[in-house]
């Protein structure tokens, strides 16, 4: 058994921390099965693909607990919201679902530094720039929908940006060191 060594405090947040992640995760697959049933195959594509990052952040979080001699809750996960009204709507939840996300992120590494944990203010870096990319991504898509979206009287710009996003890497453009 390793030596505990983040404070109650910190384990705490950081077992909340790992169920948002998951809770995000699920949110991204109802958001991209909606996507799937009502034929943006693209943007359904790169939904899924999303949800497998929030569950790497997730289990990226459990293995830090456990690394620094906490012990991880899983716990029940919250059911997702309502399907959104269209993608646009669609997007918009989720740029705030990961601005919130960042909100949540914020409050790790303030803890850190306010107990000198500086492991687990360094851990924290990881998500903070993961952060960024993950906001940047998703106003990039948003930029392009609305593009789209203005362009043409017809739908023939949504279905040409559905079909690039179906290729969109689920990174943003920023460079980031590899992910762990
Ligand atoms: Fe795990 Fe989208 O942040």
């Amino acid at each position: 058994m390793k030596s505990k060594r983040i404070s109650d405090k910190m384990e705490k947040l950081l077992n909340t921390q790992m169920t948002t992640e998951a809770y995000q995760a699920q949110v991204y697959l109802s958001y991209a099965s909606w996507a799937e049933v009502n034929s943006f195959s693209g943007i359904a594509t790169f939904l899924y693909g999303h949800m497998h990052e929030e569950r790497e952040h997730m289990f990226k979080i459990l293995k830090y607990i456990n690394d620094r001699g906490g012990e991880t809750q899983i716990e029940a996960i919250k059911a997702p919201p309502a399907n959104p009204k269209n993608i646009g709507d669609c997007l918009q939840k989720v740029l705030k679902a990961e601005m919130d996300n960042s909100k949540d992120i914020d409050k790790i590494v303030n803890l850190a530094h306010e107990e000198k944990d500086w492991a687990t203010f360094n851990f924290g870096q990881w998500f903070v720039k993961e952060q960024i990319e993950e906001e940047s991504l998703v106003n990039e898509i948003i930029d392009k929908y609305n593009l789209a979206s203005n362009e043409t009287s017809d739908n023939n710009s949504l279905y040409e940006m559905d079909r690039d996003l179906a290729g969109h890497s689920q990174e943003g453009d920023m460079p980031r060191e590899e992910k762990f």
